[in-house]
């Protein structure tokens, strides 16, 4: 019921929320598309939404803030182009096309159509982008071409300047110098060249702001305003993307609350304006800058902060621990070197064996020869991943040479100098894992997680249930040795997150990462014990049980999240699930039972699984004779089954009744028909891998397009069934989340939810 003139304005207190803003400086946002992962996407930006995330930079200039975005955006680039990682500038003809057709890669492009003399004129006719924007990208392109003429002996002070205030990061400086990043680094210096940092305050410095928050830029005046307290950098996550989402900003909020709890004076550091770690009033300082050494280090430099946290957004600035540390920036919790041993797959490799903890055989090769001899010493199927590729070919699971001929061919092509690792691909294996807390001396096991997927779909994408329903007290007990080892060994304060494949009774380990994880926020919601707000207690020198933590909380509920796909906005993308991460999101459902939990878990991914109707069944040979008492299940339960010409004749074989339907290519009505008019409540299609699109890449998309539920796993298909099974013989429950945690134990009443639930198991 106010009005306007009524609030006021949180950050000067003294305008109120009518008074309109003067801004003294530029914001751009630029989105953050998901094609790296998607290389069958079609790339055209359309009125269809195909962003995953978005960065946001601040600078004075619009040169200045295009060019700070592109780098916060991390796709590798460090500026609009100039750094060394430009393609080569494409024909007239195919430019014309690049710059008529809006892409993610368009602004690049208009800087080759600037460099390669075309007019404004007609890239405006092209684009019909503004050519305000256009003449401001020129400004850069023109920078570019000035810098060139330089080395580091000969650049004048002013045209290094120059550049800095139109954005160039010291990598671009370097690439056109023709010299390394530290380099310039140390020039800068030198010459006094450093940034100053700027408040927003919306009201042009009208009235001073009350909750300040900074970005960078390269003028006379700082504004930055110490407090004299301790101070704690906290590194965000960036951008949202495939793979790291907004869990590490739950992390990094919660970062901040535990540190304030502990006095220290918390200066977040992110781009991301989608984060509550970005709003002005989480953290006591918060600078708008992108994740890179340089704006980092010029931070650091600035407010000489008692340590820097690097665990809690994610890869991004785990990355960055290293050259931090080496310019003497203190790192708090897990050292560089831990961080290292994680991250570097030989010393893992190493200390994984000196544990003498089981880890899936593995090579590396750096020539076709080289991978067809490792491949077949290991056995197929294998796991290959080429090392450092950015944007592109990432994880594939090989099973035959042939495959793997091919795969080696473009790895080597794509990236020459680096090795690609061949892992023995473990199949049928049951995936978990775990997420800790180590104080340096004491592990708390904050959970433990069984994935329903199989190893072979990425943990991200897996549904995963705590606590585990199928694994025996002496796996769980493996699991977790291993995870108190390899905390140890890794010199671990603070997070760590251990993932796993089981089979045949043997615990494999198949990677640790000494930070915040994905599951974080869900373990923590699960038990109710903030995992995160542990962790950055424990990083500035608290004990685990100074904090009350002590033993495992026994659940008597059951916490299930399911990963949420964007493949509804990606046509032509298959849905198919692999090693390689896809989803964008997920939920959790919770219920006292594996079943229930499963279900709502689905119903909130937007899968809502149907009581009675028909349901399509068709997989792959490997995989009829595990169908088989799923559709019995199926059947009994009242479902209509139809099915594909080989699956139907296994079923019958079987003593289950199924109905032959046409598939695409053997007329109509067919299958696909049957999806559109609405006459199929659940697709179970378990197809062959990744191949060509075939009949079956149609029906699963159709299914996305007609918001069919499809399942595309056995395992996910058994869990369905489970659910649909409990939602027909009983009631939706509802509870608050605290009503579940209550219930968490420690008081010795409650029974392990791992027993209880074993007999609904079907593995
Ligand atoms: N040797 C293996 N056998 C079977 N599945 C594997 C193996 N290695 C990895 N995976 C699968 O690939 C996924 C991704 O591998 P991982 O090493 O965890 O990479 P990332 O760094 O992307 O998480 C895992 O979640 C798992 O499902
Ligand atoms: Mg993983």
């Amino acid at each position: 019921g106010l009005t306007l003139d009524e609030i006021p304005n949180d950050i000067t207190k003294k305008t109120p929320a009518s008074f309109e803003p003067t801004i003294d400086y530029v914001v751009v946002k630029i989105p953050r598309w998901p094609f790296d992962k998607f290389p069958d996407a079609d790339k055209t930006l359309t009125s269809q939404m195909k962003s995953v995330g978005e960065v946001m930079a601040i600078g004075r200039t619009f040169e200045e803030a295009l060019q700070k975005a592109i780098r916060s955006l991390e796709i590798g680039r460090y500026g609009l182009g100039a750094d060394g990682k430009d393609e080569p500038i494409p024909d007239v003809k195919t430019l014309r096309d690049y710059l008529r057709i809006p892409t993610h890669k368009r602004v690049f492009y208009i800087r080759h159509a600037i460099k390669s003399g075309m007019s404004i004129d007609e890239i405006y006719n092209l684009t019909k982008i503004d050519k305000w924007f256009l003449y401001k990208i020129k400004n850069i392109v023109d920078m570019e071409g000035e810098l060139v003429k330089y080395t580091v002996e000969t650049i004048p002070r002013e045209v290094l300047l120059k550049a800095k205030r139109l954005g160039f990061s010291d990598r671009q400086i370097a690439y056109l110098l023709g010299t390394d990043e530290l380099t310039v680094r140390a020039l800068r210096k030198r010459l006094g060249i450093i940034p100053t940092y700027k408040m927003v305050d919306t009201c042009a410095a009208e009235f001073e702001a009350e909750t300040p928050y900074y970005y960078s830029t390269y003028e006379d005046e700082d504004e930055v305003r110490d407090t004299g307290k301790k101070k704690i950098v906290i590194l965000g996550s960036g951008p949202n993307r495939i793979g790291q989402g907004i869990e590490f900003d739950y992390c990094c909020v919660h970062a901040v609350k535990a540190l304030r709890e502990e006095g220290y004076e918390t200066i977040m550091v992110n781009c991301n304006p989608e984060t509550v770690s970005t709003d002005f009033d989480t953290a006591d300082k918060l600078y708008f800058e992108p994740l890179t050494f340089e704006d980092v280090m010029n931070i650091i430099e600035r407010e000489k902060p008692e340590g820097v946290i690097v665990q809690f957004g994610g890869q991004t600035p785990l990355n960055l621990a290293i050259p931090l540390e080496r310019q003497g920036v203190r790192i708090l919790g897990t050292p560089p070197d831990g961080i290292d041993k994680a991250e570097d797959r030989k010393r893992f490799a190493e200390i994984v064996e000196k544990l003498g903890i089981p880890q899936p055989p593995n090579g590396t090769a750096m020539s076709i020869e080289e991978a067809k001899q490792v491949a077949r010493k290991l056995g197929y199927p294998v796991l290959i991943r080429p090392s450092y590729v950015l944007g592109g070919r990432a994880m594939d699971i090989v099973y035959d040479e042939e495959t793997l001929l091919r795969f080696m061919s473009e790895a080597i092509e794509v990236s020459p100098e680096h090795p690609v690792l061949i892992d023995k691909f473990l199949e049928d294996a049951v995936e978990t894992e775990i997420d800790a807390v180590c104080d340096g001396e004491t592990v708390y096991i904050g959970g433990v997680m069984e994935h329903i997927e199989e190893a072979g779909v990425h943990s991200g994408d897996a549904a995963c249930v705590l606590p585990p329903f199928s694994l025996s007290e002496k796996t769980i007990q493996t699991m977790i040795d291993y995870t108190c080892k390899l905390a140890k060994e890794l010199s671990v304060v603070g997070l760590i997150n251990v993932q796993f494949a089981v089979k045949n009774g043997t615990v494999y380990v198949l990677e640790a990462n000494p930070r915040a994880s994905r599951t974080v926020p869900f373990v923590s919601k699960a038990t109710g014990v903030p995992l995160a707000k542990l962790a950055a207690k424990v990083m500035v020198g608290k004990k685990l049980k100074d904090l009350g933590i002590t033993g495992t909380p026994k659940l008597n509920h059951v916490a299930v999240k399911e990963a949420v796909f964007p493949f509804d906005k990606l046509p032509g993308v298959d849905v198919v699930l692999g090693p390689e991460m896809k989803s964008t999101g997920e939920v959790m459902g919770l219920d006292s039972d594996l079943g229930m939990a499963y279900y709502k878990a689905e119903v909130a991914a937007e899968t809502k699984l149907p009581t009675s109707g028909t349901v399509f069944i068709s997989v792959r040979d490997e995989e009829k004779l595990r169908i088989a008492p799923i559709a019995k299940k199926l059947s009994k339960l009242g479902f209509k089954i139809l099915a594909t010409r080989g699956t139907a004749e296994t079923l019958s074989a079987m003593g289950v009744e199924a109905e032959v339907v046409p598939k695409v290519s053997e007329g109509q009505p067919n299958i696909v028909d049957y999806i559109r008019s609405g006459k199929i409540s659940l697709i179970i299609n378990v197809p062959k891998g990744k191949g060509p699109k075939d009949d079956e890449f149609y029906i699963r998309r159709t299914a996305v397009e007609c918001k069919t539920p499809y399942i595309t796993t056995i395992a996910a298909a058994h869990a369905a069934v489970t659910a649909i099974e409990r939602v027909k013989n009983g009631t939706f429950t509802i509870k608050s989340l605290q009503e579940y945690n209550g219930a968490t134990a420690g008081d010795g009443k409650t029974v392990s939810a791992q027993l209880q639930i074993q007999n609904l198991s079907w593995r």
